[in-house]
């Protein structure tokens, strides 16, 4: 165990775990922010998807201390200040099926248009490779990519 310090959407937060404990388990245990999701538990599914320093994450393979002195942002910061674009779009495109996958998606197609605000079809193919939604939403997705870039979905 030792005391770690973060930055969370946007706060100073100090909680005690094992410097190998996984990102996501800080997030959901210690620091009671639920939504981000456990799928595989492996880096392969994109369920746990966070950003640190802008960037899309696995929070499920990312040793918390990996992340110390680094900016982490979860769906609950993406949203802190009314609903980002992409959630915006994704509402109005009605993208979600049993919904497990989405937040992490969600969360990649925020950091795929910070870096790339109007995605061709084979960027956002390319930016949001590996995060699996087993309901198949992945046109939805698409339209509602395409939607948030046209409302100038980089914030
Ligand atoms: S739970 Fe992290 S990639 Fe699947
Ligand atoms: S909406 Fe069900 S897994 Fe993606």
């Amino acid at each position: 165990m030792a005391d770690i310090n973060l930055r969370v959407n946007g706060s100073e937060k100090k909680v005690s775990v094992s410097p190998e404990t996984p990102l996501l388990w800080v997030l959901r245990d210690s620091l009671e922010l639920t939504g981000t999701k456990f799928g595989c538990g492996a880096g392969l599914c994109g369920a746990c998807t966070v950003h640190v320093d802008g960037a899309a994450v696995r929070s499920c393979s990312t040793p918390v201390s990996q992340v110390v002195g680094k900016t982490v942002m979860t769906i609950e910061g993406l949203g802190a200040n009314g609903l980002h674009p992409v959630q915006q779009a994704w509402i109005a495109e009605e993208v979600p099926q049993c919904g497990y996958c989405q937040v992490g998606q969600i969360m990649a197609a925020a950091a795929l248009l910070a870096k790339t605000p109007n995605p061709t079809d084979d960027e956002i193919t390319r930016g949001m490779n590996g995060n699996i939604c087993r309901c198949g939403t992945y046109e939805r997705i698409r339209m509602a990519i395409h939607r948030a870039a046209n409302a100038g979905g980089a914030r």
